[in-house]
């Protein structure tokens, strides 16, 4: 544990902020059923702050002349970690974790009013939580009380993911090594689920393949619930049952990633369960392929949010138009969007700590400007639905390929391009290469 990155985010928030108090929780436990949790997952935003895992526990930072970071946490407890395990307590995690400060997570409620005590606004994400909501303004409540004393409440309350989002959206390098190792586990997992993939295995045994990667390597989950869709299950988006038999002839789409010490990797591969293409695959899989080089060769500083998108989005309504999917020309194609029949979503996505990460697309009404640091997904698809005028040979056919992209000052890294891509790799991957 290098707790050098986190004190250093801490540092940059109380610099963003200027004055006042952050007031960041993690996530609380989620029972699944009856005495069942869900796999813990610590707050994204509190993690980005703190490295700190466990549950129970809400970082402070103190902005100012003198900046300072604390942390409350579960005390140690015997009995407790006889059942559940280590916790740090509040001593080990102060060494540990590079605070200035840290107590007992059931001292909060008695140190709140006084940690915002003279201090003119307090940053805490209201809203998603009436519980969380009540305790915060309990606080500021409790510091007006001492008005008559001469302590002044926090005048102003501000959204602090506003600022986190910021902070986020950036990765430093630390978190672009995680994001690379990330995306090396799960590039491995793709190439595990096309050399497992044939004719009659079920959707399901190549998700345990791809999980099965996933582990092996040391990731702690999947960064989303996978998806492994053959033949027309790849024509729904969020198709998450997998569990039909894979046909000769279907092609086989799977989107998934890990996630790495909070860090998700996000990948889409479509391949032929029969380890060869068709001739209608391969004209629609070429084209979206063709798309998703426009889309990546917009991926640098100083380019919009979207062009990487409008590229993409370019070059499938020509391919739609070719393959006589769509009728009428280029113009109106773009014009009235019906490239939407067969490419509904977006080009992509922020990509860190959450599959689709922290921050803004759009600022004043304008697309971002990308800069280096920044990590994003790049997915073109196209999904043909039965429909009247589509020809028989292409219906249920379904692509898409997803790679993650880092922004560098000379363009962009891939860092999920060991993933067989090209028709002549996967065929050859599938093909004992
Ligand atoms: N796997 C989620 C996405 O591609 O957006
Ligand atoms: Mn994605
Ligand atoms: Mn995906």
């Amino acid at each position: 544990m290098n707790a050098t990155p986190y004190r250093r985010r801490r540092a940059l928030l109380a610099q963003r902020i200027g004055k006042g108090v952050a007031i960041v929780p993690t996530a609380p436990e989620r029972t699944r059923n009856r005495d069942a949790h869900y796999p813990y997952r610590y707050d994204s935003y509190f993690y980005h702050l703190t490295g700190f895992t466990e549950p129970e526990a809400v970082a402070v930072v103190i902005a100012g002349d003198s900046p300072r970071s604390l942390l409350f946490c579960r005390e140690k407890n015997e009995e407790r970690e006889i059942w559940d395990g280590f916790r740090h307590g509040p001593l080990a995690a102060k060494a540990r974790f590079a605070f200035d400060e840290t107590h007992a997570i059931d001292q909060l409620d008695k140190l709140m009013p006084d940690l915002l005590a003279d201090q003119p606004v307090v940053y805490a994400h209201l809203g998603a939580d009436p519980a969380w909501d009540a305790r915060v303004l309990g606080w500021v409540n409790a510091v007006r009380e001492r008005a008559r004393t001469g302590v002044a409440a926090p005048r102003d309350i501000a959204d602090v993911h506003t600022v986190l989002d910021d902070l986020r959206l950036i990765k430093d390098e630390d978190e672009l090594a995680t994001m690379r190792r990330a995306a090396a586990i799960s590039t491995g997992a793709h190439l595990r689920a096309m050399r497992a993939a044939r004719p009659g295995g079920t959707e399901y045994q190549i998700e345990a393949e791809l999980l099965h990667e996933f582990r092996r390597l040391g990731a702690q989950s999947p960064a989303y619930t996978s998806i492994v869709a053959a033949g027309a299950n790849a024509c729904v988006l969020h198709y998450v049952n997998n569990d039909a038999t894979l046909k000769d002839g279907d092609l086989l789409l799977i989107d998934a990633g890990c996630e790495l010490d909070g860090y998700a990797s996000d990948i889409t591969r479509t391949f032929p369960v029969s380890g060869r293409f068709s001739g209608p695959q391969k004209a629609v899989y070429e084209l979206v392929l063709a798309s998703q080089a426009a889309a990546l060769a917009e991926v640098r500083p100083g380019n919009t949010w979207n062009a990487p998108h409008d590229a993409a989005v370019m070059v499938l309504a020509q391919g739609f138009l070719d393959l006589k999917l769509l009728t009428g020309s280029l113009a109106e194609v773009l014009e009235k969007e019906s490239y939407r029949q067969f490419y509904m979503h977006r080009t992509g996505h922020w990509l860190g700590l959450d599959v689709h990460d922290a921050g803004d697309y759009k600022r004043d009404g304008q697309w971002r400007t990308l800069q280096p640091g920044m990590v994003l997904t790049v997915e073109p698809g196209c999904y043909i639905r039965p429909a009247a005028g589509v020809p028989d040979t292409f219906v249920n056919i379904g692509v898409r390929i997803e790679d993650d992209v880092v922004v560098t000052s000379a363009g962009c890294e891939i860092l999920t391009s060991a993933a067989p891509k090209s028709v002549p790799d996967i065929e050859a991957a599938m093909n004992g290469g």
